[in-house]
């Protein structure tokens, strides 16, 4: 199942030059399972032609209210009844203020304006010059707007078309899919406040060396972005991993075990659920030297000595709030054989309601994995699946169990 299968998206393009991200989310729309219908304003239609987007939507494209391809000639009615979203991408300044005001005069806007407000949300990805994005009169459309119950996007900072450097670029067409995705996930978190460790630790040896493990950190990103897309806040501690922060979660990057448990501990008293799926290393060097330990030709090989490193969840499944049932917390276990027994002896010793287990070597580095969760009723399998998938299963379970304490 791709993340839009089932979905018709109407995608409108209004007149600027970031028309041409529309073409690429076209595609990431279409190649995330979608079927996707464009409309275009007469603007749009000077940076971007409607071929384009009828060969990378597979649908001619409509342009004018006029269109006598439909029966009734009311394209505003038929396109917008059928849509689960619409996309408004790029949104203009020109446009926003005319979606502001109710007008209808062209048929991106009219469609708009008719579309079924309950049942079909309005999604609109600004575009524009950093002047007219930070004009009061942009942002006061877009707080109104926002206000109305679009869901106006934010927008990218860097240099621009123009050649000024600010705010006001529309979001790479990654981004948007990623909102939009998150979007249609049921809202089970709302309210809450996750805490997510992820990816291993680095204990220096010396400035230049040191030791870590092979964990790449996805499964507790994906995590992370399930928490966010089912309406939660969340905050990821991550370990040194070289991964897209996703769209909504504010990160914290962290090197050592130590460094970890300082983040965890700033923002665990916020937190009503933490996760830790980091691979903590278990031990770290005693004396970290402060120069490179060089190799000599004495034959002598350098002497490690190594302290234990504190178990953050352990430590936090011990904290009045943890205790108290303010914190919910869940352990990861990563074993080579015998899941269920080395899971289940894991969460009585960790003290966590909810310990989810897997194969470590089986899965580290890969986009996919298989769990088993286990709790106080006994265990359950989530058959194996893309880890995206697998961390949106956990997280329903998670909100289910917090509905039933
Ligand atoms: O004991 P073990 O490392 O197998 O436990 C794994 C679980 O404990 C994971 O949830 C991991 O994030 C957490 N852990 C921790 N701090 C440590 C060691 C493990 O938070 N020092």
């Amino acid at each position: 199942m791709s993340d839009l299968s089932n979905k018709h998206i109407v995608l409108g393009l209004s007149g600027g030059i970031a028309c041409y991200k529309a073409a690429e989310l076209c595609r990431a729309l279409v190649k995330a399972g979608a079927t996707v219908q464009v409309v275009m304003t007469e603007a749009a239609g000077q940076f971007m032609t409607p071929v384009t987007m009828q060969a990378l939507s597979n649908r001619t494209v409509y342009t004018s209210q006029w269109d006598a391809r439909e029966l009734n000639n009311m394209a505003h009615i038929n396109l917008s009844r059928e849509a689960h979203a619409i996309v408004v991408a790029p949104a203009s300044a020109d446009f926003m203020a005319k979606l502001l005001h109710g007008r209808a005069d062209d048929l991106l806007s009219l469609m708009c304006l008719a579309r079924p407000i309950e049942r079909v949300p309005l999604i609109v990805a600004p575009a524009m010059n950093r002047e007219m994005w930070t004009h009061p009169a942009t942002q006061r459309n877009m707080a109104q707007l926002k206000a109305d119950g679009v869901h106006v996007l934010d927008v990218g900072q860097g240099e621009q078309a123009c050649g000024e450097t600010g705010d006001g670029r529309m979001l790479e067409p990654e981004e948007i899919l990623e909102d939009l995705v998150a979007l249609f996930q049921p809202k089970v978190l709302a309210g809450q406040h996750v805490l997510v460790t992820a990816g291993p630790t680095y204990e220096a040896m010396d400035p230049v060396r040191g030791i870590t493990n092979l964990s790449s950190g996805k499964m507790g990103f994906a995590i992370a972005r399930a928490a966010r897309e089912a309406g939660a806040a969340v905050t990821l501690v991550a370990g040194p991993v070289l991964l897209p922060t996703p769209r909504g979660v504010h990160r914290v990057d962290v090197r050592s075990a130590l460094d970890m448990q300082m983040a965890v501990a700033q923002n665990v008293d916020a937190a009503s659920v933490f996760v830790a799926t980091a691979a903590v290393a278990d031990w770290r060097v005693a004396d970290v030297a402060g120069q490179k330990i060089k190799k000599d030709d004495s034959g002598q090989l350098p002497q490690l000595a190594f302290v234990e490193n504190p178990d953050i969840l352990a430590e936090v499944s011990q904290s009045p709030r943890a205790q108290s049932g303010a914190l919910y917390c869940v352990g990861f276990a990563a074993e080579s054989h015998d899941l269920l027994n080395h899971a289940t002896a894991k969460r009585a010793r960790k003290g966590v309601p909810l310990l989810v287990g897997n194969i470590g070597p089986a899965t580290f580095g890969l986009d996919d994995n298989a769990l088993l969760l286990v709790d106080e009723q006994g265990s359950q399998a989530l058959e194996h699946a893309s880890k995206l998938t697998l961390a949106r299963q956990l997280v329903a379970e998670i909100a289910r169990r917090l509905k039933a304490s």
